[in-house]
Order: structure tokens, then C-alpha cells, then sequence
């Protein structure tokens, strides 16, 4: 079973926009994933409420192993501390305030050696700073997830773009291939996991 932490403390930078999309895309593989909600006003609750997800989204870490391949936490804004999994998915958007705040972040991280999975998300290419910091983000090794309506869209009715509902979307097939990219680098790591496991016995 893999562990994601969706983490950045400064708010609205789309880790429950990530949590609730990335276990879609883990269902679409045919995994079993559970989306942890650590958000006390939580959206990811809000989507599940909803009842149009085809996953699980409970409000904390339960005490037993949970019955799932893949658990996605999606941390509360201002949450500092360290996250609990060893992969850290981390989004961040592209005003400079926002990528501020995630180098401070990233400081708090690096000490652990926990996985950083750098996300830049919702750059708007109109604006040359964006670009730019768009640009480093993906220059020091980070997924994008690109400006666009579907998103509303999806939310509006709380579904994930994976939702069929969504399937006669602009670009959605684009939006969704951004998601499996992100979902694969997990499942790569846990395949490394499982690698350096089997040197070591
Ligand atoms: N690529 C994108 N395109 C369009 N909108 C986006 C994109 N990425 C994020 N957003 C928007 O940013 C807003 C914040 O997203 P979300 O609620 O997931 O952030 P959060 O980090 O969970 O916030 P909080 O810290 O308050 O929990 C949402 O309205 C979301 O739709
Ligand atoms: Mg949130």
C-alpha cells in the first residue's frame, strides 16, 4: 500500500483539487484508492458528500490498515508540520507569493529525505513572471497541471475530470494525461521501493 501526503501549507494551491483527481486516475488503472481528508472544512468531504466519486474519502487516518492500494491525504492550509507519508506531493501556483511560500516549505522538507513531487498548477501564460516561474518549476523537475476551466466545471457538480459527465470537455483527454504522469512517478517510487526492499533482504 502507498502513501501520498498532498502538502503545502498556504491555501488554495490545489491539493484538493490534486487528492481528489489523482485517486480518479488511480481507479481508471483499476486500483483501489482512499483519499484521507485532514481539512476540517474539507473539500475532498464536500465532493464525496456529493456521491459522485468512485472512491472513499474519510475524515482522518484511520487506526487499521485500510482496505486500499493507494491512501491520498489531503492536508489543511497552515499545516506546517512535517507530513506523515514518505512521498510529498507538493503544488504550488505561479504567482511569486505562492512560490514563496513553497521554497519555504520545500526548506522544511529537505532535512526528512522524504520524496518531493513538485507540482506548478494554473500558470496563467499571459503573464510573463508566470511563465517564467512555470518555466524554473519544470526546469528543477516538477509536473504542470495547465490553466483551465474544467476544473470548475468538474466542481460545480463535485466530479473529478475522469467523471464520463466530463468526457465531452475542452481538452479534457490533455488535462487527464497530466494526472497519469503525476500517478505513474508515484507508482514508479513504490516500484523503486519495492526494488531497494528486495536488494537489502
Ligand atoms: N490547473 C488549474 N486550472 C484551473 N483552476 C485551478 C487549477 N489548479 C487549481 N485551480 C483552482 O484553484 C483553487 C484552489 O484549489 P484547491 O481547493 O484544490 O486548493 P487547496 O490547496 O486544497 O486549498 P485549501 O488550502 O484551502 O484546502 C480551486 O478553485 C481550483 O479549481
Ligand atoms: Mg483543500
Amino acid at each position: 500500500m502507498k502513501i501520498i501526503s498532498v502538502w503545502n501549507p498556504k491555501g488554495g494551491q490545489a491539493k484538493s483539487l490534486i487528492s481528489i483527481n489523482l485517486a480518479a486516475a488511480a481507479c481508471e488503472l483499476g486500483l483501489k484508492p482512499l483519499v484521507v481528508c485532514e481539512d476540517p472544512q474539507g473539500t475532498s468531504t464536500k465532493y464525496h458528500n456529493a456521491g459522485n466519486l468512485p472512491f472513499e474519502v474519510i475524515p482522518g487516518i484511520p487506526k487499521d490498515k485500510p482496505d486500499a492500494d493507494i491512501v491520498i491525504i489531503d492536508h489543511p492550509a497552515s499545516d506546517w508540520d512535517l507530513p506523515p507519508a514518505n512521498t510529498v506531493i507538493m503544488p504550488t501556483k505561479a504567482d511569486r507569493p505562492d512560490i514563496s511560500t513553497y521554497q519555504d516549505a520545500l526548506a522544511v522538507i529537505k532535512p526528512s529525505g522524504k520524496r518531493v513531487i513538485p507540482v506548478v498548477t494554473d500558470g496563467n501564460m499571459q503573464r510573463q513572471a508566470q511563465v517564467r516561474a512555470v518555466k524554473g518549476m519544470r526546469q528543477a523537475g516538477a509536473f504542470e497541471l495547465k490553466s483551465s476551466g474544467v476544473y470548475s466545471r468538474a466542481g460545480e457538480e463535485y466530479r473529478t475530470i475522469f467523471d464520463p459527465e466530463m468526457n465531452t470537455a475542452y481538452k479534457v483527454n490533455d488535462r487527464r494525461a497530466e494526472f497519469e504522469a503525476i500517478l505513474s512517478a508515484v507508482l514508479n517510487m513504490q516500484a523503486q521501493d519495492d526494488d531497494s526492499m528486495r536488494k537489502v533482504a
